[in-house]
């Protein structure tokens, strides 16, 4: 076990129904709110009705950014920073999923800072921030939990993050029922990527007597498997729902790598540069890149990979690189099972392209210290990702 701090400020309020008290926790925060949703099922499912009746119960004004598209994008920032300052509002309340949450991010960070918001995705450290409260549509990306985000600069392709303490939501209401409607593509999207947020952390770290933090995983992916399939037998399955929502949640709320050392994030590395050139969903592009990467990686840590054929899939074989393989194919065959695509052709991404995606991942590779992913690298792993 590594030495660590850990520090998660988020409020969070969890339970059926309990969007309708928004208004009470944005109210703490100020008198008037910037509403940020996406683009249609906040208006379908009724919830913007709802959210609005709460805000104004709570004796909030607001004003509407609406229109945040899935794997958002930093003009659209840019259209919420200007309203947000020129509005004046107290507080950021966001409504629906990752995108939503992390594109408000953004925009509490460029509301108070006189430089364009891109530059916190460069290096500027955020030093102030408008505090953000989140209603969760969609259980997948732990944003709601953790002081990340991440967006699409369409000019250049980047796909980058911001990131700073003062992001983490003040307070995130949690109301599974509100994911009954989530579809059953985006249901396994979300699947995928949380398991890949604790994988990568289990799979990476430099230490490997992490007992605690390695069964904390195992049982997340576990739990996250079982609940996917009764949700996507029923959508509104609601002990399901609700166990996929707290599971996603502590996917990436820092509570699995406390304790872990360094550890790295290569499949999220590799695929923003799919969803920055392609406009996958972020789910998607995992599960096309997670056993290719695990097919590259296994033999760096053989036993570690056999661990997890062992416990999560039930792996008998003995000798560790053979068990190692059986688990990525079992994963891979899961995540084929639930819908999500497993290859680059079934994403409609162009082998071809290998090189071109290579070369910009490199750019996130060198942003985040990731010194071995080099472009030959990455597309020797993308070409274990064709088929
Ligand atoms: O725009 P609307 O109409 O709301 O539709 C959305 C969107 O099309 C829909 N949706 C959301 N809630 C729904 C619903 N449809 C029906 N019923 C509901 N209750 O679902 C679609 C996908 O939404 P989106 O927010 O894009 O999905 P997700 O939560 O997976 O977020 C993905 C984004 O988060 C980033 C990803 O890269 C991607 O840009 N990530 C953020 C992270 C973080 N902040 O910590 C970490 C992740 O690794 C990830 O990178
Ligand atoms: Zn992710």
């Amino acid at each position: 076990m590594q030495p660590f701090v850990f520090h998660n400020p988020t409020e969070i309020v969890f339970g059926v129904d309990t969007a309708d008290k928004v208004g009470k926790y944005a109210a703490r925060q100020g008198g008037k709110a910037l509403l940020v949703y996406g683009r249609n099922s906040i208006k379908t499912t009724g919830l913007y009705d709802r959210v609005t009746a709460s805000l104004q119960a709570a004796g909030l004004s607001w004003v509407d950014h609406g229109g945040v598209k899935s794997n958002p994008v930093l003009s659209h920032v840019r259209e919420g920073v200007a309203v947000a300052k020129r509005e004046q509002v107290d507080v950021v309340v966001a409504v629906g999923g990752g995108s939503v949450l992390d594109e408000s991010k953004a925009i509490a960070a460029g509301a108070l800072c006189d430089h364009d918001v891109w530059e916190f995705f460069l290096q500027a450290k955020v030093e102030k921030a408008l505090p953000l409260v989140t209603v969760l549509t969609l259980a997948a990306t732990g944003s709601e939990m953790n002081s990340g985000g991440v967006v699409t600069n369409e000019n250049t392709a980047q796909k980058f993050n911001i990131g700073s303490p003062l992001l983490f939501p003040k307070t995130s209401i949690l109301d599974p029922a509100l994911t009954y409607t989530v579809p059953a593509d985006y249901t396994a999207y979300s699947a995928v990527d949380a398991i890949s947020h604790i994988i990568e952390g289990y799979f990476t770290s430099n230490d490997q007597a992490t007992p605690l933090q390695d069964r904390f995983v195992e049982g997340l992916v576990k739990t996250i498997m079982e609940s996917t399939e009764q949700i996507l037998q029923q959508p509104d399955h609601a002990d399901a729902r609700a166990t996929m929502m707290w599971s996603a949640t502590w996917a990436l709320n820092g509570l699995s790598t406390a304790g872990i050392g360094l550890y790295q994030f290569p499949n999220h590395m590799i695929e923003h540069s799919l969803s920055a050139m392609y406009d996958i969903a972020h789910g998607a592009g995992l599960s096309i890149v997670i056993p290719g990467w695990m097919d590259y990686a296994a033999t760096q840590n053989p036993a570690k990979f056999a661990q997890f054929a062992r416990r999560v899939f039930d792996c008998e074989l003995s000798d560790d690189l053979e068990c190692a393989r059986y688990g990525i194919e079992a994963l891979k065959t899961w995540f084929h099972s639930i819908g999500s695509p497993v290859s680059l052709a079934q994403g409609n991404i162009p082998d071809e392209e290998i090189g071109a995606i290579a070369d910009n991942a490199v750019m996130l590779a060198r942003k985040w210290g990731l010194k071995a992913y080099t472009a030959e690298v990455i597309a020797d792993i993308l070409s274990r990702c064709r088929s």
